[in-house]
């Protein structure tokens, strides 16, 4: 089923056919732009080059043009799949998956959906002072192409909770809009979103490491035996490949910078020159990635457990396993520190279902740094960026209680602390970072601290006018 774009909320869930439930979204639509009007991108704009979904399919889903912000076409979009689609894992796998929400699972699924639909509007409002000081007019349209998928993702979960959850999932619904990242008395669910953004470094590295915490979780939800939560998270999957894009070529970008800036004055120190020093990188990569490795959870997790035996919740690829998707005889290795050493130890493959998730999306990480690397050694330069150790500036699970440097040695907490501003980014770096941040809003200009794109936007120049300012 395509897109309906004539109706007030365009979907392809056949919203039309359901009264009840297109009174209450189109209810809830009010409240979404008033936050967006609010909690959304700060600087004023006439219209954004954006891509709008027109279809869920492989070919052609997205459609290119200028649009007004406001008027962006937010709507619920669903993958479509074939009618016999049974649970791939769990207690019950191999039993048709379900379309309705099982009572006993009520809320549980309930509780997935709202940390997932927590997380996309506030990454919107923590990035929403990023364009006042955009690096390029193709930077500024990312960050809004972004931002407005955020928009959409909550979208797709606010209509799960008004679908299938109720009244409570109304409400829950409503509560999205009234959280807010950092906010001292009723923030955001996880405390990777309630960090700052305060600068265009932090922004890459957010898309690189965080949004990709977001597609292991979808990858986890696409695997669901509740096949409308299933459906929508395939659907933002492809939507969220582009965020971390971003990601990945705005870290490029301020590589290769930083190697013309060294080579050009033959210094490694080249934030007198207007660059970003080569170990400044590295530490907001360790910042970052610690963060984000904290979104997976606990090592050991008996609610992991239970999703997954339940079937609310599968492992990465969990078709492509080679296992028999029970794994009620399995056992894991896990990180551990015994007697002030790191070990390991075995558990059961049930209970270290979020490591398992993790070491997908460490190995997953590695790429980037192997291609920042690249750019490295392109350039003439030996010295590498790296991943720092899983146990580095942990908040959540076994090394939450340990100090552990990048490198993966145990130390005292005071040992740790002498080092700290060396390993993540000082006050001294950030304000560096914050002196470099002006806005560079002409059209084929960039700033001095990052590269041009080697591509534009859907074949258009890097010259393109991507934004058109108020
Ligand atoms: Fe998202
Ligand atoms: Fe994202």
């Amino acid at each position: 089923m395509s897109i309906d774009y004539s109706e007030k909320i365009p979907n392809n869930v056949d919203l039309a056919g359901d009264r009840k439930l297109q009174r209450a979204l189109e209810s809830w639509q009010p409240n979404f732009l008033s936050w967006w009007r609010t909690m959304g991108p700060a600087v004023p704009t006439q219209d954004v080059y954006l891509r709008t979904a027109v279809d869920v399919g492989k070919e052609g889903w997205a459609q290119f043009g200028h649009v007004a912000m406001e008027e962006y076409r937010w709507g619920v979009f669903l993958a479509e799949r074939g009618d016999d689609r049974r649970i791939a894992f769990g207690e019950q796998k191999g039993q048709p998956v379900w379309q309705q929400v099982p009572g006993e699972y009520r809320a549980d699924l309930q509780r997935l959906i709202v940390i997932q639909g927590d997380t996309e509007p506030a990454s919107v409002e923590q990035q929403r002072r990023l364009g006042e000081t955009a690096p390029s007019l193709y930077d500024l349209r990312n960050l809004f192409q972004v931002n407005v998928e955020e928009g959409r993702h909550l979208w797709a979960m606010v209509y799960l909770l008004h679908a299938y959850f109720g009244r409570n999932g109304r409400e829950e619904a409503e509560a999205l809009l009234q959280r807010n990242s950092g906010d001292l008395d009723s923030p955001r669910i996880l405390g990777a979103f309630n960090e700052e953004t305060p600068d265009w470094l932090s922004f890459y590295m957010f898309t690189y490491f965080t949004d990709r915490d977001g597609k292991y979780q979808l990858g986890t939800l696409k695997e669901s035996a509740f096949d409308p939560l299933s459906r929508t998270c395939e659907f933002m999957l492809k939507e969220e490949a582009h965020h971390m894009f971003v990601g990945t070529t705005g870290i490029d970008r301020v590589v290769t910078r930083t190697c013309e800036l060294m080579r050009e004055h033959d210094t490694a120190d080249i934030a007198p020159h207007g660059g970003i020093p080569l170990d400044v990188i590295q530490k907001y990569i360790n910042f970052h990635y610690s963060v984000s490795l904290d979104l997976f959870g606990s090592e050991r997790s008996t609610n992991a457990a239970n999703y997954f035996t339940a079937g609310l919740k599968g492992r990465w690829q969990e078709e492509r396993r080679k296992d028999d998707h029970t794994l009620t005889e399995d056992a894991f290795t896990i990180d551990t520190v015994k007697d002030g050493q790191l070990t390991t130890d075995e558990v059961s493959a049930l209970l270290a279902l979020n490591l398992d998730l993790r070491n997908e999306y460490v190995k997953d990480c590695q790429s980037g740094l192997k291609r920042w690397n690249r750019i490295l050694g392109k350039h003439g330069y030996d010295e590498s960026l790296y991943l720092p150790h899983v146990g580095f500036n942990r908040q959540v699970g076994l090394f939450s209680e340990h100090r552990v440097t990048p490198r993966g040695e145990l130390v005292a907490e005071d040992a740790w602390k002498a080092k700290e501003d060396g390993w993540l980014p000082s006050e001294a770096d950030k304000t560096h970072i914050r002196s470099l941040m002006r806005p560079v809003y002409e059209p084929g200009k960039i700033a001095g601290w990052i590269a041009p794109p080697t591509n534009g936007i859907n074949g258009k120049p890097f010259e393109y006018e991507y934004v058109h300012l108020a």
